[in-house]
């Protein structure tokens, strides 16, 4: 038996076609939720729209506020789950702290780990995420990645077996969407990092300036961003509830263009062809800024100054056929 593991909104979408295609070919399997994220909007509205098997387990204990509280407490319940199932691999999904976790949790227990997404790097190790991607992909057993930079980063860290071209879930599960093509005059905004969020006076100057752009703007807001803001008033930005994936991927396909901080955000504006302004000062995603509609900004003072790029930019391999190719390697396993 596989066990998929995941826990946080990024996960959902990518682990949706892969559980699909395990169905489809008579693989043995089981989901579990680490409750990283728990309310109905982060988590539970994506397991509806896009069909994903209700978890057999959830984890729903306190998590706790700290990074080693969240990645230790996920760990120790993890351990436990593995060693009464006994499950043949477990499949990790990006670079979340649940994502460590379970690596970790597995990997002391001698299970194989199979890392979707494996071989990003921002080079940033000031992001929690980098470290997560490093840790785990060092110590996973079969490497997912989603294109040949990533590869390429396995190399140059000595990773070279078992390490797949696959292509990108979170784009399969994209192409099976039917969005509707009704193009508007907003701007999209994302942001969650905790280097653009944590300190206040950095993100009221980031919300300021791009409060000050011509355009509406459409702020779906991450739960730690809606804590902070509170009930501040703005002339331009809309803030809205945190959106489902087809409503999500509907705006970001509709808009002028989009401002983020996210990670798959920087994938799906270049397959939809959206430009794209990412608040940040790396990406593990450098194939969208020199080939897609991507454009790298630290300073939010200049997004008024960005010559917003358009390009039909999709890796060859972003062709929905993912998880077909995964699943040719983990029927050998
Ligand atoms: C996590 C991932 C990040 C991913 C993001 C997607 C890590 C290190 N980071 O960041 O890579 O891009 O998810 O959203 O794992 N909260 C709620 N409700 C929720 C979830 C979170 O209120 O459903 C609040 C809590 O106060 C929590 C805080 O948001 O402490 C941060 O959540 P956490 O899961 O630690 O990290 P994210 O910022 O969501």
């Amino acid at each position: 038996m596989f066990l998929h593991i995941v826990g946080a909104r990024p996960n959902f979408p990518k682990v949706k076609p892969l559980m699909e295609e395990m169905r489809k070919n008579g693989m043995y399997q089981k989901l579990l939720h680490t409750g990283q994220h728990y309310d109905y909007l982060m988590s539970k509205v994506f397991f509806s729209e896009l069909d994903i098997p209700v978890p057999d387990f959830h984890l729903d204990g306190y998590l706790g506020k700290t990074h080693a509280e969240q990645t230790g407490n996920i760990m120790i319940e993890l351990e436990q789950v593995f060693q009464s199932l006994e499950p043949k691999g477990v499949i990790v999904y990006g670079d979340i702290n649940s994502t460590l976790s379970a690596a970790l949790s597995a990997t002391k227990l001698h299970i194989p780990v199979i890392h979707i997404e494996a071989g990003c790097r921002s080079f940033d190790r000031m992001m929690p995420e980098e470290v997560n991607r490093v840790l785990v992909d060092h110590i996973s057993d079969y490497l997912f990645c989603t294109d040949s930079y990533s590869v390429k980063n396995l190399i140059n860290e000595g990773i070279t077996e078992n390490v797949y071209l696959s292509g990108n879930l979170m784009i399969d599960t994209l192409k099976t969407l039917s969005i509707d093509d009704e193009p508007n005059e907003n701007v999209l905004l994302t942001l969650h990092r905790p280097s653009n969020v944590d300190d206040e006076d950095k993100l009221f100057k980031i919300l300021d300036d791009i409060d000050s752009l011509e355009e509406q703007v459409i702020f779906p807001t991450h739960p730690r961003v809606r804590k902070i803001i509170n009930d501040k008033k703005f002339n331009n930005i809309k803030i809205v509830e945190p959106m489902s994936y087809k409503e999500f991927t509907t705006n970001l396909n509709n808009c002028k263009y989009a401002i983020t901080d996210s990670g798959g955000v920087q994938c799906e504006a270049s397959v939809l062809n959206t430009p794209l302004i990412t608040l940040r000062d790396s990406t593990e995603h450098m194939d969208t800024v020199e080939f897609g509609t991507n454009t790298l900004c630290l300073d939010s003072t200049e997004i008024k100054n960005i010559k917003l790029k358009n390009s039909d930019y999709s890796p060859e391999i972003w062709d929905g056929n993912s998880a077909k190719r995964i699943v040719e390697v983990l029927k050998s396993i």
